[in-house]
């Protein structure tokens, strides 16, 4: 076994501690990663809830990171030692299925191996996450991370970046595209510098007025305040598509009613159980769809397109030692628009 440092969840104080670790020894086609930046998702809060009412396992958060190579398997051939490398929240799946075949690796039946709290495929541990400064991966889950990206605003590209690019690009979004996002947060914000730099005109409906000069800013054309009724009716059967990031569970209605006929809201934010009037579905024959994270070629497409368009995540950076305070501070709405974590502190 290998040791290593990271922050891990302690149900005790609700709060994450710092620890050594232990990871698995470096398989033939492993890539060993010094974990570099690590991006702070709400996923992780909403991860850390659920430990908090069944503390079962370890839990280290943290599934968008960049890094650098430092050591490989003998059976690796696309990376060496010094090259700089990002992981998202999928580090493994069975390879065969339909999905896994069709390259959409994140839908996998047998269930991706998630970059925590998953369980590896190999041994049957339990994955511990990228707070922690190294992590040891399937190369197949690594991707070159394209020269040009600066590594700390480039780690949540991989999960809030490329949960948000599947859904833009199979639901077409392009030039003559009307696209509206809901919830300018970490997901928000990339989806909306996403849908400009492909050639939609974007809008924000968000219930945070003061975010209208950068929701401008960052290319929107619009800024709906969402709890205004009037403002949202008049954007009425507006949008070819409408991508929810809202990380708390909410009425559809309102985003429904923005989407255009034969449009589709794209619900990513807040998963579970909703509910829904059809007759917002019949009326304009409206489709209701969802996606999360991405398949390993759309995710070095994401990557790819990224680097062309100089898109990385407008970020916070903070040394790791104050995960706590990104995590409560992430939960206030108090954050433009992504925490990172600098884990160099964790030599
Ligand atoms: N599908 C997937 O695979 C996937 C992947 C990653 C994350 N997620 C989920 O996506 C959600 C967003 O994640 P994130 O990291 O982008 O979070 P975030 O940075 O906190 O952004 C969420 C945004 O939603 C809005 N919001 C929050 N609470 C709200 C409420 N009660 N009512 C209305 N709007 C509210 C806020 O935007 P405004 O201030 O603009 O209203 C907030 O900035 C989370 O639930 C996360 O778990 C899903
Ligand atoms: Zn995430
Ligand atoms: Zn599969």
């Amino acid at each position: 076994m290998r040791t290593t440092t990271g922050w891990q969840a302690d149900p005790a104080t609700r709060a994450l501690r710092r620890t050594h670790l232990r990871r698995r020894d470096l398989r033939p086609d492993d890539v060993a990663i010094r974990v570099d930046y690590c991006g702070v998702c709400f996923s992780d809060l909403h991860a850390l809830h659920a430990h908090e009412d069944n503390p079962d396992g370890a839990l280290v958060p943290g599934h968008e990171f960049t890094g650098t190579v430092s050591e490989v398997g003998g059976a690796v051939t696309g990376f060496t030692t010094g090259d700089a490398v990002a992981v998202g929240n999928i580090v493994d799946s069975c390879g065969t299925c339909p999905m896994c075949r069709a390259g959409q690796e994140n839908f996998c039946r047998d269930f991706p191996t998630l970059t925590y709290g998953g369980r590896d495929r190999r041994d049957g541990t339990t994955t511990l996450g990228g707070y922690s400064r190294e992590y040891l991966v399937r190369e197949k889950f690594a991707y070159h991370l394209p020269p040009g990206l600066d590594p700390a605003g480039a780690a949540p590209l991989l999960c809030a970046g490329v949960t948000v690019w599947e859904p833009l690009r199979a639901l077409g979004v392009g030039p003559g595209s009307t696209v509206a996002v809901a919830g300018l947060g970490g997901l928000g914000h990339l989806a909306v510098k996403m849908a400009v730099a492909l050639g939609a005109t974007t809008s924000v409906l968000s219930r945070t007025p003061d975010k209208a000069d950068e929701a401008h800013g960052l290319g929107a054309d619009g800024f709906v305040v969402s709890t205004d009724a009037g403002q949202m009716e008049a954007v009425r059967d507006r949008f070819d598509v409408v991508i929810d990031t809202v990380s708390a569970p909410h009425d559809l209605t309102p985003y429904l009613r923005a989407v255009a006929m034969d449009g589709t809201l794209s619900h990513l934010g807040h998963l579970g159980p909703v509910t829904v009037n059809t007759t917002d579905l019949l009326i304009g024959r409206k489709k209701l769809s969802s996606a999360g994270s991405g398949g390993r070629t759309s995710t070095a497409a994401m990557l790819r397109f990224c680097a062309e368009h100089a898109i990385t995540a407008d970020i916070e950076l903070l040394p790791s030692s104050q995960v706590n305070t990104a995590l409560e501070r992430l939960e206030r709405n108090d954050v433009r628009y992504r925490f990172v974590l600098d884990m160099s502190d964790l030599d």
